[in-house]
């Protein structure tokens, strides 16, 4: 993940910022020393810190060898990235510790957050079934962190929790670069409508469990990931695959639609959709533009 594009993300650590300043000027500070915005972190390869590790997969959904990892943590983490992901750099700037990975976390750190994301997952559990987490059971395992948080917090102390979180979100890339072929028989408009309608369950179970602040990473142009242009029969295998990143695209239009209906819908609830498609579009069409990056994402 380059440095300038972790720049752009400024607006989830401004998120961040902007609830950590409403949570002191509302006073709860008078009630705990030190305010603090944990992170729930859900999704696919690009959030995943090395929960795949911990599940029964084939290694093409692992990256638990370098040269993975080698820039920032000189070891091979589980993260599909030769040094940190997003959710380390928010993590980072909202002065949190790195949130460990579901598999690896107690609860001393669940009041941080946890990461429940997976390489490979989808918002179906049909996608990648057997060899990734779906959201679905990544929302499992965020129950099963409420339920201990209310054992040893109490009602109370949960509810404020998991109120003042942010929860984040990476997930629907693999739903349509790998679709499951029962889906076959619908058209690109259903299937998209059936992704948008499982995700949407997951954020209003999140809600009602008192989660109220979202952060959303749009898809970027699918059609442009390396692998996907190597295997490209047109070109000359840097050709980007027009009809996944329009897919991409219709997928973020009908995402954001979404996402705008349930501000409606539900009180309370607020979010920032972080535009990726655009931010990945620029450094593709003029990468020097955005030089000088550390760190980039591997695929
Ligand atoms: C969720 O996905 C399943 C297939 O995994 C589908 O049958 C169901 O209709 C979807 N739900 C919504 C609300 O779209």
């Amino acid at each position: 993940m380059g440095n300038s594009c972790i720049n752009q993300l400024r607006f989830l650590i401004f998120l961040i910022a902007s609830l950590a300043g409403a949570y002191q000027s509302y006073g709860f500070h008078h009630l705990s020393p030190k305010p603090r915005v944990p992170l729930f972190v859900f999704g696919d390869s690009l959030y995943d810190p090395g929960n795949n590790n911990y599940i029964n997969t084939t290694p093409d959904f692992l990256a638990n060898f370098l040269p993975y990892g080698e820039t920032f943590f000189e070891f091979a983490t589980g993260r599909f990235s030769d040094g940190r992901l997003i959710p380390d750099f928010i993590a980072k700037y909202a002065k949190l510790p790195l949130i460990p990975p579901y598999f690896q976390s107690s609860y001393r750190q669940f009041v941080y957050g946890v990461n429940f994301a997976s390489g490979g997952g989808g918002a179906l559990v049909e996608t990648h079934e057997g060899k990734a987490i779906d959201l679905k059971t990544q929302l499992r395992y965020f129950k099963n962190v409420e339920k201990q948080l209310r054992r040893e917090l109490g009602k109370e102390g949960t509810d404020q929790l998991l109120a003042n979180a942010v929860y984040m979100f990476s997930i629907g890339g693999n739903d349509l670069l790998a679709p499951n072929p029962i889906f076959s028989s619908f058209s690109t408009e259903e299937y998209v409508g059936i992704i948008v309608g499982n995700f949407t369950e997951v954020l209003k179970e999140v809600y009602k469990a008192g989660g109220r602040k979202f952060g959303f990473l749009s898809l970027l142009p699918l059609g442009c990931l390396p692998y996907v242009r190597a295997h490209n029969a047109e070109g000359n295998g840097e050709t980007c695959v027009k009809d996944l990143t329009d897919l991409a695209k219709s997928y973020n239009a009908a995402l954001a639609q979404k996402f705008k209906q349930l501000r409606k819908q539900l009180k309370g609830f607020i979010y920032s959709n972080f535009d990726f498609f655009n931010a990945v579009t620029q450094r593709l069409s003029n990468p020097s533009k955005f030089q000088g990056s550390e760190e980039w994402m591997l695929w």
